[in-house]
């Protein structure tokens, strides 16, 4: 039988309703309490899970104490980070937090230190990874394969003005900090650790829009210790509520051209002809990084995208955002 996880939820929103759908379709996983402020969202959040009678808190320190659990799912936004993942490493509870860890990457330093200290798994929610066609290049870059890497290539579009909080500088750090950090996270992931980057960021069609502090355009040129490249872009300007990231990545061998994470056409160029081959997959890339959280738990699994690289992850974004305020001048990493 399936060894039982308790789970416990902090924000109850768009995303923590997303991680209780996926986690009540992995056996013996049990949602047992939601916090979430205002109260409404988690009560809401009980209410549509009936099978498993959530008990449900606005304060987490109050949950904290009451509650007994396994894991913490942490989905509220940037800004609301304020000691919580380190309470609950504290308390030898595993812990699942949503991108980007923390609107400062001193508070992001300080969680990656509770969990090194307690020693219990942290998983960050980078569900492209998990993607069919983004786990086949990775295998074949590290079997030799695809060769040396080279160059990412890669653009966030979407186009809407998402929830207050979202739009929001101070509490959200923008779009490069919520969205564009997805693609950011990919380039240290097939390319390795960064050096140096050259970030621009412009508000080009929301000044109107007095709640709108954030970029809608952004670009950035990275260099990596390997001497590989990446340009990344991200735009809120787009096709009205359509959101694409298509990204290309160029080894000596392969050039991949993913349409998304989980389908990509693969060119083979080592021959004397390259060689085209499809990748495709339906992966629920969300389902996936779920099963593969309560799988390190339960011992039965490797862990996956650890806590560690989503402070790097948010060092690299705060960098690009940090070069913008100064015209592009370059942050050494
Ligand atoms: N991985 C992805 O694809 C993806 C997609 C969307 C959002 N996210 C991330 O998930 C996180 C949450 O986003 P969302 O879209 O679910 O937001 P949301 O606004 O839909 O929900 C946020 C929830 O947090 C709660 N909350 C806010 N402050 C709180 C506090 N101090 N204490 C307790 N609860 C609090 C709110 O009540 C709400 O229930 C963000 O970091 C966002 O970047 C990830």
């Amino acid at each position: 039988m399936d060894r039982q996880v308790r789970v416990a939820l902090l924000g109850a929103g768009y995303m923590g309703r997303l991680h209780a759908d996926r986690l009540s379709k992995i056996p013996g996983v049990s949602l047992v309490s939601a916090c979430s402020l205002p109260v409404k969202d988690a009560e809401n959040l009980a209410a549509s899970f009936p099978q498993w009678k959530i008990n449900t808190y606005d304060d987490f320190d109050r949950m904290l104490e009451k509650e007994s659990f396994d894991a913490l799912y942490v989905c509220i936004p940037p800004f609301a980070h304020e000691g919580q993942v380190e309470k609950a490493a504290k308390k030898g509870i595993h812990i699942f937090v949503e991108k980007p860890i923390a609107l400062t990457t001193e508070r992001a330093a300080s969680m990656v230190e509770a969990v090194k200290e307690a020693g219990v798994i942290a998983q960050v929610g980078y569900h492209m990874r998990f993607g069919a066609a983004v786990k086949e290049l990775k295998k074949l870059m590290e079997d030799g394969t695809a060769g040396k890497p080279t160059l990412f290539d890669a653009r966030y579009e979407c186009n809407s003005l998402h929830t207050p909080w979202w739009r929001s500088k101070d509490k959200s750090g923008g779009q490069v900090f919520e969205q564009v950090i997805h693609l950011y996270d990919l380039s240290l992931f097939f390319l390795g650790e960064p050096e140096l980057v050259s970030g621009f960021t412009a508000n080009l069609c929301h000044t109107h829009i007095p709640d709108y502090t954030i970029e809608d355009t952004s670009v950035s040129a990275i260099r990596f210790k390997s001497g590989a490249l990446a340009n990344i872009a991200g735009t809120n300007n787009a096709v009205p509520m359509a959101w694409n990231n298509p990204f290309t990545v160029v080894c000596e061998k392969l050039t991949a051209f993913f349409t998304d994470a989980n389908e990509a056409e693969f060119v083979f160029t080592a021959g004397e002809k390259p060689e085209r081959k499809v990748v495709k997959g339906d992966r629920d890339m969300y389902l996936e990084e779920d099963l593969a959280f309560i799988a390190s738990i339960r011992g039965e699994g490797p862990r996956a995208a650890p806590i560690e690289e989503g402070y790097t992850g948010l060092r690299l974004v705060d960098a690009v955002v940090r070069s913008s305020m100064k015209n592009g001048m370059p942050v050494v990493l």
